[in-house]
C-alpha cells in the first residue's frame, strides 16, 4: 500500500520528521489521530507537561457509565476490563458497583454498559438487591436518550440462566433506553467471548466521526482496579497436598476435608476473606461409562481429555440441543419440541442423557456437546501471617443420589477420594476484596459460619491473632452433631483462651428434639448482639446462600426489633444502613 502524505510540505518539520509523522498518521484511526489532537492540546495547556486535568480542553471525551452486579467479582473484573479499553479508545469510562448505584442518576448516563451475574436461583448478586430492586421498581426513571449494551455472566446448569442480566436488558429498554449492541449471555468460561463483547460493544457505542479534528481526551487517572500491572496472573499454579485430614469424626454422615497446600514458590499474596479455585479432575469411573455409552471407549487421547478439561456432569437444555444436533436423536429432539427439556435435566447428568439417548458419538462430537471443566472456588481457611507459604481449605464432601444413581460432587469428591498427601492440585487465587476484616483492628467483629461457611473466619481469627488485634470477636458456628460435626473445635477452644476469639455460640440441629440453627442463636443474644453492631462492630456471614444466608438476615432484622423494640420496617432500615456502610458482609454460596 503505498504511503499517506499527510503533512503538507510547508509543515514546519524537517523531511525525516515529516516521513515519521507520515508514518504513524498515515495509518492512525480516526479516534488515534483525535486522541492525539486532544492530548496535545492539552499538553501546551498543561506547559508542556502531561496534566493530569488539561486546564481547557476544546471537547472532552465521552462519557460511559459501566455499571456491573457481582457477587464473587467475575463482572466486577469485566467492568475493569471494560474501562480500560474504553480510555484507550477516547471515552471517558465511570464504573460503578451496583451495591452504590443511584438509580436516578441513570438518565444521564448517555453511554451505559450493564454487567451482570446471577446468583442465587436467578438472583441478583447480594449487593446488587437494593439497586436492582428500584430498576426493576414502579419509581425507576425513563432513560430516554441512553444507549445501553449488558453483559450478563451465569452457568448453563442453573435453569434460571443469566436471569438477572436478561432482565436489566429488558428493562432498560422497557424504560426507553436504546440497545447499542445485543446482550451476550456467557457461561463459566466467559473470558474469551467476553474480551470479543467488550470491543464490538464499545466499537458500537464509540460517537460517529466528526470531520473536523475532533479533540477527546480524557486525562485522569486510571481508575482503581484498571491498572495494567495490577492484574493477578489467571494461570492456574501447581500446589502440592501436604496435611489431608476429615475434620468430621468416623459416625459423622459428613465427609470435610481440611486441606494444607504447600506453594513451592512461595504462596500468593492472599488475604483473608479470599477464596482459592482449583482446577478438579473427573472420576475416572464416570468418564469410564461415558466413553463406553458413547461408543469411543479406547480413545486414550479423548479420556484424559475428559477426565481433565470438559465438564461430564453438567446438562443444561443447551447440551441437549448440541446433542441433537450432533446425533439427529429424534427422541431427544421430541424432548425438546415437547418443551420438556428444562424439566427432564432436573437431577439428571450428561451420563442420562447418554443412556437414555444411545447415539455413537465421534470424540469431536462429545467435545462439542460437553463445555469446559470449570474450577471450583473454596474459601481460604488460613492467614499467611500464621501459615507461611501455605494455604488451608475446608472442603465437604458432595455426595446424593437422584433418579437411582449415586452422585458425586467432581471437585469436593475428587478432594475426599482421590487426593492424598503428596499428591499435586492445580490452582488460582480468588481474591474478595469484598470480604475484609475491618482496616482497624480495634473494631469488634461477629462471624456467621455453620458448616463449611467457617473457613474464612479461621483465617480471620488467626489474622487477628497474628497482629494482636485488640477488638472483640464473636463466632455463631453450626452443623448436625457437636460429638461428630464441630469443625475446628480444638481450635475454637485455644482461641478463646488466647484471646483470639471473644465469644462462641453453637448450634448443634440435630442434637435435640426441635432444629436449632445460627439464626436461632442471634436472636437469642438480641440485646447483646446489637450492643455490638451500635459500637460498631463488622457483620459476617459466609456458607449456604439458599436457606441460611437469608435465614441470618432476617435474625439480624428480629434482634434490632426485640432490643430496640423497632417495628419491622425499622429494622429493617439499621440493617439495611450496616449494608450499605459495607459493615455486612457476605460470601455465601
Ligand atoms: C466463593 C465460594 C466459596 C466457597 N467455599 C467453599 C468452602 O470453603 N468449602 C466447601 O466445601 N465449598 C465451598 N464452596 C462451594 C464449592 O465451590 C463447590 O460448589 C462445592 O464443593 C461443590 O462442588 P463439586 O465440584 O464437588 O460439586 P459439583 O459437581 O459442582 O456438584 C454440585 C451440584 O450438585 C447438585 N447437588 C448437590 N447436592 C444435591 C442434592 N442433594 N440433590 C440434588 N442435587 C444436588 C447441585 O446442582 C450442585 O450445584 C464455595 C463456593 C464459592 C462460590
Ligand atoms: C451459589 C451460586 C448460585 C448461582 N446461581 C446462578 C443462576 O441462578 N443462574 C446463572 O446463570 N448463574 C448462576 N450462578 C453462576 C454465576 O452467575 C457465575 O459464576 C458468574 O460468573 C458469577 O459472576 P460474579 O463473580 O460477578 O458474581 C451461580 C453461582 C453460584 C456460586
Amino acid at each position: 500500500m503505498a504511503r499517506q502524505n499527510l503533512l503538507p510540505r510547508t509543515a514546519p518539520f524537517g523531511d525525516g520528521e515529516r516521513a515519521s509523522l507520515d508514518a504513524v498518521l498515515g495509518s492512525a484511526t480516526p479516534v488515534q489521530r483525535a486522541w492525539l489532537a486532544g492530548f496535545l492540546a492539552g499538553l501546551d495547556a498543561a506547559g508542556g507537561q502531561p496534566a493530569a486535568a488539561p486546564a481547557a480542553l476544546p471537547k472532552a471525551a465521552e462519557p460511559l457509565t459501566i455499571v456491573y452486579a457481582s457477587e464473587s467479582g467475575n463482572s466486577e473484573a469485566l467492568a475493569g476490563n471494560v474501562a480500560k479499553l474504553a480510555r484507550k479508545q477516547g471515552f471517558k469510562p465511570k464504573v460503578v458497583d451496583f451495591s452504590d448505584l443511584d438509580v436516578a442518576s441513570l438518565p444521564k448516563a448517555g453511554k451505559l454498559i450493564a454487567i451482570a451475574a446471577t446468583w442465587g436461583e436467578g438472583e441478583p448478586p447480594a449487593r446488587a438487591v437494593r439497586a436492582y430492586g428500584e430498576l426493576m421498581g414502579e419509581g425507576a426513571p425513563r432513560i430516554d436518550g441512553v444507549d445501553f449494551a449488558v453483559l450478563a455472566l451465569g452457568d448453563t446448569s442453573y435453569v434460571e440462566f443469566c436471569a438477572i442480566g436478561k432482565a436489566l436488558d429488558a428493562r432498560f429498554e422497557a424504560l426507553g433506553g436504546k440497545r447499542a449492541a445485543e446482550r451476550a449471555d456467557l457461561d463459566l468460561d466467559f473470558e474469551k467471548p467476553a474480551a470479543d463483547w467488550i470491543k464490538n460493544t464499545l466499537k458500537a457505542l464509540a460517537p460517529a466521526e466528526t470531520p473536523d479534528n475532533v479533540v477527546a481526551v480524557d486525562f485522569a487517572r486510571a481508575a482503581p482496579g484498571e491498572d495494567d500491572d495490577a492484574e493477578p496472573s489467571r494461570e492456574p499454579l501447581v500446589v502440592e497436598v501436604v496435611e489431608h485430614v476429615n475434620l468430621n469424626s468416623s459416625r459423622s454422615d459428613k465427609e470435610t476435608i481440611h486441606l494444607a497446600l504447600a506453594f513451592e514458590d512461595g504462596a500468593p499474596a492472599y488475604e483473608p476473606g479470599d477464596s482459592l479455585e482449583i482446577f478438579p479432575e473427573n472420576d475416572p469411573q464416570l468418564v469410564d461409562e461415558i466413553l463406553t455409552a458413547a461408543g469411543l471407549s479406547g480413545d486414550e487421547a479423548l479420556r484424559k481429555a475428559l477426565l481433565a478439561e470438559r465438564d461430564i456432569t453438567t446438562l443444561s437444555t443447551a447440551t441437549i440441543e448440541r446433542f441433537v444436533k450432533a446425533t439427529g436423536h429424534a427422541d431427544a429432539q421430541k424432548l425438546i419440541d415437547g418443551g420438556e427439556a428444562r424439566a427432564w435435566i432436573e437431577g439428571r447428568h450428561l451420563i442420562d442423557l447418554l443412556a437414555t439417548f444411545p447415539a455413537t458419538l465421534t470424540a469431536d462430537h462429545l467435545t462439542t456437546i460437553t463445555r469446559p471443566l470449570p474450577p471450583r472456588a473454596y474459601s481460604i481457611a488460613s492467614s499467611r501471617k500464621e501459615v507461611g507459604d501455605e494455604v488451608h481449605l475446608a472442603i465437604v464432601a458432595v455426595r446424593y443420589e437422584t433418579h437411582g444413581r449415586a452422585r458425586s460432587g467432581v471437585a469436593s469428591v475428587h478432594v475426599a477420594d482421590r487426593i492424598r498427601d503428596g499428591a499435586k492440585l492445580r490452582v488460582r487465587l480468588k481474591p474478595n476484596r469484598h470480604f475484609r476484616l475491618p482496616q482497624d483492628p480495634a473494631t469488634d467483629i461477629i462471624m456467621v459460619g455453620p458448616g463449611t461457611g467457617v473457613a474464612p473466619f479461621r483465617a480471620f481469627v488467626q489474622e487477628r491473632r497474628a497482629i494482636e488485634a485488640p477488638g472483640r470477636s464473636w463466632l455463631f458456628f453450626g452443623d448436625r452433631h457437636f460429638l461428630h460435626d464441630f469443625l475446628y473445635q480444638l481450635e475454637w477452644q485455644e482461641a478463646l483462651e488466647d484471646g483470639s476469639l471473644t465469644k462462641i455460640d453453637v448450634a448443634f440441629s440435630r442434637d435435640q428434639p426441635e432444629k436449632i440453627y445460627v439464626q436461632n442463636r442471634i436472636t437469642h443474644n438480641a440485646q447483646e448482639l446489637v450492643s455490638w453492631l451500635e459500637g460498631g462492630a463488622h457483620f459476617y456471614v459466609c456458607g449456604d446462600a439458599k436457606n441460611m444466608a437469608k435465614d441470618v438476615r432476617a435474625a439480624v432484622v428480629r434482634a434490632y426489633e426485640i432490643a430496640r423494640s423497632l417495628s419491622p420496617a425499622d429494622a429493617e432500615a439499621q440493617v439495611a444502613a450496616l449494608e450499605r456502610s459495607h459493615r455486612y458482609q457476605q460470601d455465601v454460596y
